[in-house]
């Protein structure tokens, strides 16, 4: 039996299944169960009821999003209740400074979550990934829906974004084994892409041709910004696409070697995805 936070989320689903197919008891911590529309076996967990649903699992899976504002308190309710595993999700930048890592300007602490698991009492795993392939739908559906050029900054940015069954099988993987407890492990997708390179691997799942085409940095921060997102986010993403540019993109070979097959590429995740660009 395992309890996962962060269970309908970009990651909690897949990990979810991932862990179902295994055929592993599932407890799926959720703020709306009416909502959550489990897979039939999936007990739903209310966050008040987490003292009894820790009860008897063998792996806890922290979800930083999820889990962050009660850590300290489901932490020790763990290691009040035995359990014998915790398992953490942070990012690949959790070691770089503050002002370099984008999503904390829009709340996100993985830094501070995966530093509270690895100094608590409990056995734990660290896994970290590189940008989600997802990413690439938030950003750029609309103008794959609506024409043939994705216009954005950096088209020479390149980096091995991973595809989010990857991420919910390695993590499963470090659920439901012994092997990988005490390890911090970096996990990025096969191979660095620019983003030039993406959006024709997108046209070919979809089946109409698309390319990009680079507009001036400043004019692309504009447009996010009027487009609602928030400011220091949007100079904080620039920055790291001006300073990766300068660095070899991280490739790992962890997802292969946890799980005995190749990562998914880039092109595998944009035919697993054809059917959202519109
Ligand atoms: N995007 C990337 O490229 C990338 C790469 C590496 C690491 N990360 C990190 O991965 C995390 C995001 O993962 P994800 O995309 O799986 O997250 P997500 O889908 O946004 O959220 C996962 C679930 O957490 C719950 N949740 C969200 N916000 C919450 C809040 N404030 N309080 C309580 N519960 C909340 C929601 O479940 P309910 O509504 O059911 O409660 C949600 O479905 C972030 O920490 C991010 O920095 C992202």
């Amino acid at each position: 039996m395992y309890l996962v936070t962060g269970a309908t989320g970009v990651i909690g689903r897949p990990l979810v299944q991932a862990l179902l197919s295994e055929g592993a008891g599932i407890r799926a911590v959720t703020r709306d169960a009416d909502r959550a529309d489990f897979p039939d076996g999936v007990e739903p967990v209310a966050s008040e009821a987490i003292r009894r649903a820790l009860r008897g699992v063998h792996g806890l899976f922290v979800h930083p999003r999820a889990a962050e504002d009660d850590l300290g308190k489901l932490l020790r309710l763990a290691a009040e209740e035995g359990v014998p595993k915790v398992v953490v999700m942070s990012a690949i930048n959790v070691d770089d400074p503050f002002d370099h890592q984008p999503s904390r300007y829009n709340g996100d602490r993985n830094t501070e979550v995966e530093r509270a698991v690895t100094a608590s009492p409990l056995p734990w795993i660290a896994v970290r990934p590189s940008s989600f392939a997802m990413n690439t739908l938030a950003m750029w559906r609309g103008q794959i829906a609506s024409g043939a050029v994705v216009r954005g900054p950096y088209g020479s940015f390149a980096e091995a974004v991973i595809h989010e069954r990857d991420v919910a099988e390695v993590l499963a993987r470090a659920l439901m084994d012994d092997g990988l407890l005490g390890r911090t492990i970096s996990i990025t997708g096969p191979q660095a892409l620019r983003l030039d390179e993406m959006v024709p691997l997108i046209g070919a799942a979809i089946g109409r041709p698309l390319r990009f085409e680079e507009v001036p940095a400043e004019a692309a921060a504009q447009g996010m910004i009027r487009n609602g997102l928030d400011e220091r986010f949007v100079r904080a993403l620039m920055a790291r696409y001006r300073r990766e540019l300068e660095r070899p993109p991280t490739v790992t070979a962890e997802v292969e070697t946890i799980l005995g097959r190749p990562a998914r590429t880039f092109a595998a995740w944009a035919g697993d995805h054809a059917g959202e660009w519109s």
